[in-house]
């Protein structure tokens, strides 16, 4: 079987009103693959982020991953969302301990063990380890970020949904969040499709950025970034720069109609 994480996005749409929403959008992510979505505030992002996830379902068009239909929430699409919360009252630890509970269940202590050191290893891989029994109010916003990023990865989507995840972050906390992504997501290459309206984001991250058009939003053109990883966004390559000012336009003569 090929690896999973495929996903088509075939001709959807979901409009609240004629001008807003998320008008027809058709997408094809590889399996592995890293894509963002940018564009106006309003265009529709999170719409389509949560027709993905199975939260809403759209008017027409549909959702498939590896084949399958998606219409409801499943474990195998994660998300980390930016008003995502954790569990309040439960451990960083205990908070990812529960993602784990459909792949390692039971209520022995054989299996406790298990989750317990697996959700050790996944807060280790976001440098939360020293810090799995804190309370998520004790946690910063940025360290509560990584957490979730922990939780998400431990059920082992096939895909993980990221919107806008690192928006409430200051510069510093969100360059180094975007590091550790990029390390875990190159060691795991879980298929990512990833909502930012920050275009450096975006060119940092991905293999493709999708350029969404406002009120009713849909993709108006999609690039594929060739710079090779590691990437800097505090010093972008000649692609990253040429890509930076070719998407702006888009999105300012899209805004400007
Ligand atoms: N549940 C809803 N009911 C009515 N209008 C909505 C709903 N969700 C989103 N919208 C509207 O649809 C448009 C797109 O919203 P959204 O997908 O959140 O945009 P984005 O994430 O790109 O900023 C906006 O005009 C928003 O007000
Ligand atoms: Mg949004």
């Amino acid at each position: 079987m090929s690896a999973p994480g495929a996903v088509e996005i075939t001709a959807v749409e979901k409009l609240f009103s004629p001008t807003s929403g998320l008008g027809e959008t058709t997408l094809s992510l590889e399996p592995g693959s890293f894509h963002s979505l940018v564009g106006p505030s309003g265009c529709g992002k999170s719409t389509l982020l949560n027709i993905v996830a199975g939260f809403t379902s759209p008017d027409t068009g549909d959702v498939l991953l590896d084949g399958r239909p998606v219409t409801a929430p499943t474990p195998e699409v994660g998300v980390v969302f930016q008003q995502y919360a954790l569990f309040p009252w439960l451990s960083a630890r205990a908070n990812v301990e529960i993602a784990l509970q459909r792949l390692v269940p039971g209520a022995g202590l054989r299996a406790r063990r298990r989750r317990r050191d697996l959700a050790l290893d996944y807060l280790d891989s976001v440098r939360m380890a020293d810090h799995a029994d804190s309370f998520p109010a004790q946690l910063s916003g940025g360290m509560q970020q990584r957490v979730a990023l922990a939780r998400a990865l431990a059920a082992e989507p096939a895909l993980l949904l990221m919107d806008e995840p690192f928006g409430a972050l200051d510069a510093t906390t969100r360059r180094h969040t975007q590091e550790l992504l990029m390390r875990v997501w190159g060691k795991r290459r879980t298929t990512v499709l990833f909502v930012t309206h920050d275009v450096d984001e975006a060119l940092l991250l991905s293999d493709t950025v999708h350029v969404m058009s406002p009120s009713p939003g849909a993709v108006v053109d999609s690039h594929t970034v060739h710079t090779p990883r590691p990437r800097d966004s505090t010093r972008p390559d000649s692609e990253q720069t040429r890509l930076r000012g070719m998407i702006l336009r888009t999105i300012d003569h899209s805004i400007a109609q």
